[in-house]
């Protein structure tokens, strides 16, 4: 499956009828623009330039150093490799602690590097960021679940909502970040069955990375599915490129999986 050339943009809108139609939304991060051609032409509906890129790009052992001016190089680069797609980009750490910061910030992002969509970490403290972005035109994907910019208050890469508290907060603070405008909702190692209530109960599209086949769409981190992660891939992922002929067919059986749900299965999810 390859996607014709002159389909047309992916919108927010669309993302939105794709949730109601139940038709799964594929996403996967890319940095550069080679592989924003080859995505885009696979047919992966966001591709998300997340500050992953501090450890897939730069080799460093967390995302907390990456840079405004990281977030935008790749960013723009990214983007002359779209014709489809929508762009998705991180606001990296730090970036968005107060409304004013994130509006100079997103602002950037959107006019400096062609991003359609900014993606920022945190729960209901982020409401009125999300407001502030989202009144000036900016759509949001809200980020809930393991937020690795939070890493060391973590005190690792752990799941996140397997305790009763735990989980209702992040339900409800979904709905605060769904009320405050977001346009997108992302859950990061979530019980599967945390994920599939969250996803219910908002009407925003949720993509989900290790929270189970219920949500409505789902990212991976391109160097996993090509199976070049540095150091050990995530239980959730899956090395595509192992049954592919070229790096071009591992992303197209990628996007088949997603949209065939075959992708994830039980051993990518967490219960
Ligand atoms: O930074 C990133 O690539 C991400 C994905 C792992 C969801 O946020």
């Amino acid at each position: 499956m390859s996607v014709h050339k002159s389909s047309p943009k992916v919108t927010i809108r669309q993302l939105m009828q794709m949730k109601t139609d139940g038709e799964k939304i594929a996403v996967l991060t890319a940095y550069d623009v080679s592989f924003a051609t080859v995505l885009d032409e696979a047919g992966v509906d966001i591709v998300l330039v997340g500050d992953s890129l501090g450890m897939v790009m730069q080799g460093l052992d967390n995302t907390l150093p990456v840079s405004m001016d990281d977030m935008v190089y790749h960013s723009r680069c990214v983007a002359n490799g779209l014709k489809r797609a929508l762009l998705m980009v991180d606001m990296p750490f730090m970036s968005h602690i107060s409304p004013e910061i994130a509006l100079q910030n997103a602002g950037r992002l959107m006019k400096e590097s062609g991003a359609q969509m900014v993606k920022l970490e945190g729960g209901s403290e982020q409401r009125d960021v999300v407001q502030a972005l989202t009144s000036n035109g900016i759509p949001v994907c809200a980020h809930l679940g393991l937020q690795p910019q939070r890493v060391h208050k973590l005190g690792g890469y752990r799941v996140q909502g397997r305790e009763e508290d735990v989980a209702e907060r992040m339900h409800s603070e979904a709905c605060v970040l769904e009320q405050a405008g977001a346009d997108a909702l992302l859950l990061e190692c979530v019980p599967a069955a945390l994920a599939a209530q969250i996803t219910a109960a908002v009407s925003i599209p949720v993509i989900g990375i290790g929270a189970g086949s219920e949500t409505d769409g789902q990212v991976l981190v391109l160097q996993d599915i090509l199976g070049i992660t540095p150091g050990r891939a995530p239980k959730f992922s899956q090395n595509f490129m192992q049954d592919a002929g070229s790096i071009q067919q591992a992303v197209q059986n990628y996007v088949s999986a997603i949209k065939n749900k075959t992708f994830p299965d039980k051993d990518h999810s967490f219960s």
